[in-house]
């Protein structure tokens, strides 16, 4: 059973978005999908997030930056329950997807983690065909009807298609760094998430490859919610709705609209960071 499934009786997971009457402005607020509440995350004693609080809206592009060390990382695993793997690792506060706690004791884990899906810095594929790694997930599931339709499909999402569609028999670890990461995309689309979370998915890679990851990223937010940690400012300002600045002691100094966070951004240390000053 999926993580939508189960929480079925939970409906404020499932329920549709809702749109605003009588909304006149062009670009209607979007709703909020994901919401870190009094959030604070420990290492044995170390504590890496303070008290973060706030929302993330659907179906946009929340990027979260911050100089090393700042938790950015940390935060993203919370939103999946990566760090449930780390055994230090202690979480207190509530991560809400759709209003439904994702640390409450009858979320699934690992369904969560299809409905939130993760690409990582380094691509990753599996040592498999380019098929069968975006095929895992569905057959994991047995979810394996109208498996070539499903593989194609997830590929082309990924803007990958056109350069592997002849060769899908071939291994995922002979592609270049780009297209493997455009391949652990199209495995993360497969399952078919709502939430794509990225930790710094275009680092590793040239600026050829870089460029097609962030159009890729811009998107897919017609489609998904996709949170990104970026070290790159740039990349921030290009590809994101909304940004919060995370700074050093795991704190949240600074959310707003990306616009805003790199033209007027309220707290100095914010305007700090971004113009280079430290970090
Ligand atoms: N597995 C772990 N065990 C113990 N401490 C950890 C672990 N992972 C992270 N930390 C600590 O938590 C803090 C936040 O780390 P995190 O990796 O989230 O930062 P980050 O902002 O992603 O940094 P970077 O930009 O370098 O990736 C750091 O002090 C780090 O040392
Ligand atoms: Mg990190």
């Amino acid at each position: 059973m999926s993580y939508k499934e189960e929480s079925t009786q939970t409906e404020s997971i499932t329920q549709p978005r809702t749109t605003v009457e009588g909304e006149t402005t062009s670009e209607p607020m979007a709703d909020t999908i994901l919401e870190s509440r009094n959030l604070n995350v420990f290492y044995g004693e170390d504590q890496a997030l303070r008290d973060i609080s706030f929302e993330m809206p659907e179906q946009k592009v929340t990027a979260l930056i911050g100089p090393s060390g700042c938790g950015k990382s940390t935060f993203l695993r919370c939103i999946n329950r990566m760090n449930d793997l780390i055994d230090s690792c202690r979480v207190e506060g509530d991560l809400l997807l759709r209003n439904k706690n994702v640390y409450d004791d009858d979320v699934d884990p690992v369904a969560l983690r299809r409905t939130v899906g993760m690409v990582f810095q380094e691509p990753n594929p599996f040592p498999k065909s380019i098929y069968d790694n975006v095929a895992y997930g569905l057959r994991v599931q047995d979810k394996d009807d109208n498996l070539d339709e499903k593989v194609e499909q997830s590929l082309k999402r990924a803007a990958l298609w056109d350069e592997v569609k002849d060769q899908l028999d071939s291994s995922g670890l002979d592609l270049s760094g780009g297209q493997q990461q455009r391949l652990c995309i199209a495995r993360a689309i497969a399952t078919d998430p709502e939430v794509i979370l990225m930790d710094e998915p275009a680092s590793a890679l040239d600026p050829v490859a870089t460029s097609q990851i962030e159009d890729l990223i811009e998107d897919l937010a017609r489609d998904y919610t996709v949170v990104v940690v970026t070290h790159n400012m740039q990349q921030a300002a290009r590809i994101s709705d909304k940004t919060a600045v995370f700074l050093t002691g795991g704190e949240l100094v600074e959310y707003d609209d990306t616009q805003k966070i790199f033209e007027n951004p309220e707290n100095q240390r914010v305007e700090d960071y971004i113009t280079g000053k430290f970090g």
